[in-house]
Parts: structure tokens; sequence; C-alpha cells
């Protein structure tokens, strides 16, 4: 069974510096998501600005564009039936005070402005989001040994 559903993934600065990188890339993967493109990256101004657009308004947008800058960033696509919410719900809340214990944010992080990871809210974000970091030529087409099983 072929799965198209894609989400773009970003372990932001403060991730890579806790040195959660493998942590969360392997929750990813334990679930039977799979990881079709991948790069570390420091966002540029421009980029980080284009990529939160939605929140140029609010107060704390610049201090939002200056932390997703501070430092390098790992981008993912990440792949599987139901990409977008699964990964969204992985993630777990905003704001790691109302976030479950077993996600992401609700594991490793404390704070709203540190909260480790950013995940796309829609399938339209999501395109959005993966063409503003990647080249459809940096997405890789392969087969996870295990997709008999999870499908
Ligand atoms: P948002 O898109 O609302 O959250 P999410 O990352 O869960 O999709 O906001 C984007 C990021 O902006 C959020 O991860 C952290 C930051 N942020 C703040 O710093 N303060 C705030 O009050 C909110 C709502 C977000
Ligand atoms: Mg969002």
């Amino acid at each position: 069974m072929v799965c198209t559903d894609r989400t773009f993934v970003m372990i932001k600065p403060d991730g890579v510096q806790r040195g959660l990188i493998g942590d969360i890339v392997s929750r990813f993967e334990r679930r039977g998501l799979k990881i079709v493109a991948m790069k570390m990256l420091v966002v540029s101004d421009s980029l980080a600005k284009k990529h939160y657009e939605e929140h140029a308004a609010k107060p704390f947008f610049p201090s939002l564009v200056s932390f997703i800058k501070s430092g390098p960033v790992v981008a993912m696509v990440v792949e599987g039936r139901n990409a977008v919410p699964i990964v969204r719900s992985m993630v777990g809340a905003t704001s790691p005070s109302n976030s479950s214990p077993g996600t992401i944010r609700g594991d490793l992080a404390l704070e709203t402005g540190r909260n480790v990871i950013h995940a796309s809210d829609s399938p339209e974000s999501a395109k959005r989001e993966i063409s503003l970091y990647f080249d459809n030529s940096e997405i890789a087409t392969y087969k996870r040994i295990d997709e008999q099983w999870l499908y």
C-alpha cells in the first residue's frame, strides 16, 4: 500500500542544543512513519519570517523569529498514512504546560517559547512548509521493509 501523506517537521534550536535529535527522530521511526527527507540548517531571517508568516502580527513574532534563527535546526519530511494529524498528536499542545506526558513537548519541554519542535497543522501548511525547506529532488522515495506490517 502506497502512503503519500506528508508533513513537515523541524527540531528547533533548543532541541538540537539539548541533544534531543535522536530521541525525536526515533519516536517517528518507531511509530512507523517514514523519514523521506532530512537536513540540518541555520534558518535565515527571510525563511524564518516566511515560515511563521501567519503569526506576523502577533506580539511573540519577533522573539519567535529570533529564536528559530538562533542555532541549527533539523528539518524533515515525514511520510505515512495520516501523517499530519498523527505527528501533531505526537508533538503535543503548543504550551508544554498543556501537553500530555507521552508527547514530545509533554516529555521534553517546559515553555511555549522553547517547545523543541515544529510540525505542520494541516495538509495545506505541510505542502507550503515542505516547499519552503526542500526541493523535490531532496525528497527520497523508498520502501520500508516493515511497510506490509504497518498497513
Ligand atoms: P503556533 O503555530 O500557535 O503553535 P504550534 O507550534 O503548536 O503550531 O505558534 C508557533 C510557535 O510560536 C509556537 O510553537 C511557539 C511560539 N509561540 C509563542 O512563543 N508564544 C505564544 O503565545 C504562542 C501561541 C506561540
Ligand atoms: Mg503552528
